[in-house]
């Protein structure tokens, strides 16, 4: 089977189900709302949707913990409404790509229940280990979301067994054949199916470094220099392709954590077949512009770090890999109050809109991005539900945990979708699952339907823009500027090679210029570009208000403002 790479040309949106819309009312998403739902998630001009896990699961980490591989959980309808989600969704040329994690399970699953009792084949599915002689634990590994040890200590087996995440999420031994064979048969059976492809959950996990021995003492992530980008893992996900993915045209999406472009080529390689394991990584420099390396060790937002960030991965992968593009999804709190600003919402939302649209690689957008949602702030600890955060600073006094996880919590983006300033925000007839942010009354789907310069309508506006330019797709980066804490200048620009097939009337060079000022500035792009003789393609702003270069080319900049332009280039003089 040729893969034809036509995600390349896509933009995907990303649906997190439980909080997106609730179609049989019981308070929960599900798939039937989807299904309402599908010619709105058309109208945003995306290709394709990433489901955040569908299966069943005892729901400890929101489906993330999953006890059925090959079934629909019946709160999001089963796979009655799965079959008709995904026919509703082809027809529409909507593509479908699965959350895959096979990192761990539930412990609940049935592999799981057998493996403690050594039932074979089961008994070495998971990764025990018995107590040291000296009744220590079997290294110093630290769990993720549970703070302490990632060992659990087992009645039945009477042996520990490895966590790194919560406590209910026993890790898979992928070293073992039969555990991949497994996997296999999950890869199949969905893309039988009819599905497009999978983001796989935390994948650089999977091959832990033989004998599992000891780490530095890194507070949570002990352990991780041992078990991300481990031995085999390209022997691993080489032979998922070869056995079944290379078979389909689909597409997969490794989730990447610490990865650094250079890294990233081994797995996503476009020179080097042996070197393509993957298409494309989720890495999370782009979420470290106001944290260091997690959000719950926060700093001051840089737009500098962010710019370094998007240089990197947009100049290191040119020409030999394929980027994703995101500034929101399901693991992190909202990007307007990260990276933007409350008070300028909607502009800001733009701002940070074109910052990425207009870049090479795959983008997604995550559900209530496109209306900018903003993070939810309860009054009480105990609202809070994900087990992450639950477990985050738990020596520290309650405020300042509380305030903490304001900022950086990701339930704030796992509030339910904001669709009308009605009843429960329009997401569910009954009251939902968990708590709606209390600005929907004025950030809200039918609001911004009604106004032409939403934030809403104008992400369908930049999509599409983005859509019909293939410098977009096939230009190289460039950036001006990269020392301003304020500006984010960058170029698309195509070099002779990549001319074949774009015609003289398709733009060749775009420049695109982004304000992070809460003030207006002067602007003045250097460097031979005269901005009185582009055309603007997109103004974030109201158009008819836009300043104009005057003759040095200098003009006003307004609050975040974000521009987009056609440089004519020297192929027409
Ligand atoms: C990934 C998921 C996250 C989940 C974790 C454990 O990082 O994106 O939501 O909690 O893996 O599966």
């Amino acid at each position: 089977m040729t893969q034809t790479q036509w995600y390349k040309d896509g933009v995907f949106y990303q649906i997190w189900p439980r909080s997106f819309k609730d179609g049989n009312s019981d308070g929960m998403g599900d798939l039937w709302g989807v299904i309402d739902k599908l010619d709105y998630i058309k109208s945003l001009n995306v290709d394709g949707i990433w489901f955040s896990p569908l299966y069943t699961s005892p729901g400890v980490d929101c489906g993330y913990d999953i006890s059925d591989y090959m079934s629909i959980a019946p709160e999001f309808g089963g796979m009655e409404a799965f079959r008709r989600l995904l026919s509703e969704a082809h027809v529409r040329n909507l593509r479908v790509i699965m959350d895959l994690v096979v990192n761990h399970t539930s412990d609940e699953h049935e592999w799981f229940q057998k493996s403690r009792q050594r039932i074979d084949p089961y008994t070495d599915y998971y990764i025990w280990r018995p107590k040291k002689p000296n009744g220590k634990l079997p290294n110093n590994w630290s769990s993720m979301f549970e703070g302490d040890s990632a060992w659990q200590w087992d009645e039945v087996r009477g042996e520990y067994y490895l966590h790194l995440f919560a406590i209910k999420q026993p890790d898979l031994n992928m070293d073992n054949p039969l555990v991949r064979e497994e996997v296999k048969k999950i890869l199949k059976f969905w893309l039988d199916l009819g599905v497009d492809g999978f983001r796989e959950d935390v994948i650089t996990f999977i091959s832990k470094k033989e004998g599992l021995p000891d780490d530095l003492p890194i507070p949570g992530f002990s352990g991780i220099l041992k078990y991300n980008h481990g031995p085999h893992i390209h022997e691993y996900l080489q032979e998922f392709r070869r056995d079944v993915l290379s078979h389909y045209d689909c597409m997969t999406l490794a989730e990447a954590p610490l990865v650094t472009p250079k890294r990233a080529l081994t797995y996503i390689s476009e020179t080097d077949p042996a070197q393509h394991d993957i298409d494309m990584m989720i890495q999370f420099q782009c979420m470290c512009a106001d944290c260091l390396f997690s959000d719950y060790v926060p700093m001051k937002f840089s737009l500098r770090r962010l710019k370094y960030a998007f240089r990197e991965w947009q100049t290191k992968l040119y020409g030999k890999g394929w980027n994703m593009l995101y500034l929101e999804n399901h693991d992190h709190p909202r990007v307007i109050s990260r990276y933007g600003s409350e008070k300028f919402r909607t502009a800001s939302g733009k701002a940070l809109a074109v910052s990425y649209l207009f870049q090479q690689g795959t983008p997604f957008i995550y559900q209530g991005q496109e209306i900018g949602m903003t993070n939810w702030r309860p009054e009480r600890i105990d609202r809070y539900e994900d087990v992450q955060t639950l477990n985050q600073h738990l020596k520290d006094p309650e405020e300042k945990r509380l305030k903490l996880y304001h900022r950086a919590s990701r339930d704030s983006a796992r509030t339910p979708m904001q669709w009308t300033g009605g009843l429960h925000a329009g997401f569910s007839e009954h009251e939902p699952w968990f708590y709606v942010n209390e600005n929907y009354k004025t950030v809200n789907v039918e609001a911004e339907e009604k106004d032409p310069d939403s934030l809403l309508n104008f992400y369908r506006k930049a999509v599409a823009l983005r859509k019909s330019l293939k410098v977009v797709r096939y230009g190289k980066y460039k950036e001006y500027g990269k020392l301003s804490g304020k500006l984010y200048v960058y170029e698309r620009v195509l070099g002779e090679s990549e001319r074949a097939g774009v015609t003289d009337e398709e733009p060749s060079r775009i420049l695109v210029i982004c304000s992070f000022s809460e003030k207006s500035m002067r602007f003045r792009m250097r460097r031979g570009i005269d901005l009185r003789k582009a055309e603007l393609l997109l103004c974030s702003l109201d158009a008819k208000e836009a300043s104009v270069p005057d003759k040095t080319g200098a003009f006003i900049l307004r609050p975040y403002e974000a521009r987009v332009y056609r440089i004519s280039d020297n192929r027409k003089g």
